[in-house]
């Protein structure tokens, strides 16, 4: 039975732990639950919002309209070989909590991507990704709910356009669908990726020579800790901005102007710049504003430091944007979900 609440507090549903409420929240737990809900006048009037963990979501106000918190629960093998598994997820499913059960069953593929917060629902809208892996690497498809038709369909890694910290679903099809389910083909004999230098770095502080998947894992687990902030103890939604990718020119003239510029070359002949970077050259790690901040272990994560508002945190992402502009003619683009 679907339970539809009034005036709902979000500050539970959102990793930056504001006090933000909407007009209506639902939590669904299956599809049928979906089919209920499209049925009600409350969906029919209301502008909506799917929330999984509110990991990548700030709010700067109240919202009027429907929150569908995506609660579909479920982990099923639907296909396996000598060398590989389909693990199929509902999107409900506490990404890490998959990324572990996947780990313990010696499935290989997820373990750098250990301690993302958020559903698996998510993690395909904006391919998330951490250490040298994006879920497009180890993604096979999607089923995901057309949200006025209410038909299911099917997505393939083609069709979800996948690009970096962008999918289909952020572009073209943005709150056209919610995604019930996500199935990852994984290998059932480890393919490590530790190309990333800190992981390797790391596994030798561990003292680690031989790892495995599980090893990999408490390295990427480790890093993660020591420099992002933990959303139960301070607000944040990780990274706040995308990596900017600039020109093999713009890359030149500013190497000149700033020796120990940190950026890294693409297959295309651009390079991306470390955001992180170009804010602390910026004079901004821990600059505040109104209780929100630039986090002093890492300037790409705004922190809600003192009870600020959705909006401060905003403000203070519009001051860094111009800011950053201002020093190195660069433009960057936030990466979290404003609402
Ligand atoms: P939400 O914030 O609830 O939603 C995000 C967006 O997806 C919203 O637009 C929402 O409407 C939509 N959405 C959610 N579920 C569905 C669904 N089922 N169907 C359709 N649309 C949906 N991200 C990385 O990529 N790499 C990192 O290393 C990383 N580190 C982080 C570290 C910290 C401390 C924090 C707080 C965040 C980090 N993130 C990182 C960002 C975030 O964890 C991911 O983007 C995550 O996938 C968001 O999941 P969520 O369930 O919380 O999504
Ligand atoms: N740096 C600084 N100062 C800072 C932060 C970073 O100089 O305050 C420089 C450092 O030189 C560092 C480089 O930037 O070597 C890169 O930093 P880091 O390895 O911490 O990664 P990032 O580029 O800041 C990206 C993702 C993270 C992901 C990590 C690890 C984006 C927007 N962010 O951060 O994803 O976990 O790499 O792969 O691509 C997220 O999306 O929310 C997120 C946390």
């Amino acid at each position: 039975m679907l339970s539809i609440e009034n005036n709902k507090n979000l500050k539970q549903y959102n990793t930056f732990g504001l006090e933000v409420y909407c007009a209506f929240f639902v939590e669904i737990n299956s599809q049928d639950d979906f089919k209920e809900l499209i049925k009600t006048e409350v969906y029919k009037n209301s502008q909506k919002l799917i929330l999984g963990g509110g990991s990548n979501i700030l709010f700067t106000k109240n919202f009027d309209g429907l929150v569908i918190k995506n609660s579909i629960k479920g982990i099923n093998i639907i296909q396996e070989t000598k060398d590989d598994v389909l693990v199929k997820a509902g999107a409900g499913e506490i990404w890490h909590e998959f990324v572990m059960y996947c780990i313990k069953k010696n499935y290989c593929g997820l373990e750098n991507l250990s301690l993302i917060p958020g559903c698996v629902g998510a993690s395909p809208m904006q391919n998330i990704g951490a250490y040298g892996v994006e879920i497009k690497d180890v993604f096979y498809s999607l089923e995901a709910i057309d949200m006025v038709m209410g038909e299911l369909k099917a997505f393939n890694t083609e069709e979800c356009e996948f690009g970096y910290r962008e999918s289909v679903f952020k572009n073209k099809y943005k709150g056209k669908y919610l995604i019930t389910s996500v199935t990852f083909k994984l290998n059932k004999t480890p393919k490590l990726n530790t190309n990333y230098g800190a992981i390797n770095d790391e596994l030798k502080n561990m003292g680690i020579t031989n790892a495995g998947i599980k090893e990999v894992s408490n390295a990427v687990i480790a890093i993660r800790q020591s420099k992002l902030p933990n959303p139960a103890e301070m607000g944040n939604a990780g990274s706040f901005f995308k990596n900017p990718e600039v020109s093999a020119d713009k890359y030149t003239a500013l190497k000149k102007q700033f020796d120990n510029l940190v950026a890294y070359p693409l297959e295309n002949g651009n390079y991306k710049l470390a955001a992180g970077w170009l804010i602390e050259q910026s004079g901004l790690k821990g600059h505040e504003h109104n209780g929100a901040a630039v986090h002093t272990k890492q300037a790409l994560v705004l922190v809600n430091k003192n009870n600020a508002s959705g909006n401060s945190v905003f403000e203070l992402s519009t001051y860094v944007l111009q800011k950053v502009n201002e020093k190195f003619g660069v433009q960057l683009e936030r990466e979290v979900n404003i609402v």
